[in-house]
């Protein structure tokens, strides 16, 4: 399996909710899939049309299951939990590519630069989530991203509001048709990007978080 990690140190920008729907797209995409759940949120019970591992008490089950899913075709994705740099430091070692999400606030923007940095490999892109609807907004939005370098940039992904029904711990319903596009959408953002990535490799970095902000979009 390919292994896409989605991490981050700011909470709230949808590392969880786009691991679920990253994994949900590469089964609409007829892929085998496997979430792996390494936050503190409550595990999920219910079945899902993936695979869905709770590593959230003990981190050396992802560790495993990243090693005994290489051989077998589809995707992993993991769940990355907030601040755990040793963590975050193994899995960006260990998975194909790291993608940090971004939403609307400038603080997100700032906290996606230093993680750029702290992780400092090319396998590491930012995700732009919650992209608005609104025109106004948007343009608010692209000014917030602007310092976002566009060598690391996967891509966009819009507001879906009906997302959280990722999230919800009851019996599998097919979600809303917006999610499903989402997550379809998301999967080929994401296979496209790490197509990209493998065949033209970026150098290594270690650019400081103002060499990155001072890099054009
Ligand atoms: N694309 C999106 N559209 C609408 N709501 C979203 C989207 N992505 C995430 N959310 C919402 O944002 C909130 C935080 O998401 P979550 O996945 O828990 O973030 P994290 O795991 O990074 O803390 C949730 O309520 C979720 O439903
Ligand atoms: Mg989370």
């Amino acid at each position: 399996m390919r292994t896409i990690a989605i991490l981050g140190s700011k909470g709230g920008t949808g590392k969880t909710s786009l691991s679920h729907c990253l994994a949900y797209g590469a089964y609409l995409h007829k892929q085998q899939a496997v979430m792996a759940h390494t936050d503190q949120r409550a595990p999920i019970k219910s079945e899902r049309p993936y695979e869905y591992l709770d590593a959230s008490d003990n981190f050396s089950r992802v560790i495993s299951a990243v090693k005994a899913n290489r051989d077998r075709d589809g995707l992993m994705v993991i769940d990355g939990a907030g601040n755990r740099p040793h963590q975050d430091a193994w899995i960006t070692r260990s998975v194909d590519m790291v993608l940090i999400p971004v939403t609307n606030s400038p603080e997100d923007v700032r906290c996606a630069l230093a993680d750029l940095t702290r992780l400092a490999d090319p396998k590491v892109y930012v995700v732009v989530n919650r992209w608005p609807t609104n025109s106004l907004v948007r343009a608010v939005m692209q000014r917030y991203i602007k310092p976002l370098p566009t060598s690391r940039f996967a891509g966009r992904l819009p507001e879906v509001g009906a997302m959280r029904a990722l999230l919800e711990d009851t019996a599998w319903r097919t979600p809303p048709t917006k999610v499903n596009n989402l997550a379809r959408q998301f999967y080929r953002v994401a296979d496209g990007t790490l197509t990209r990535h493998q065949t033209y490799p970026l150098p290594r970095f270690d650019a400081t978080v103002d060499e990155l902000a001072a890099a054009p979009l």
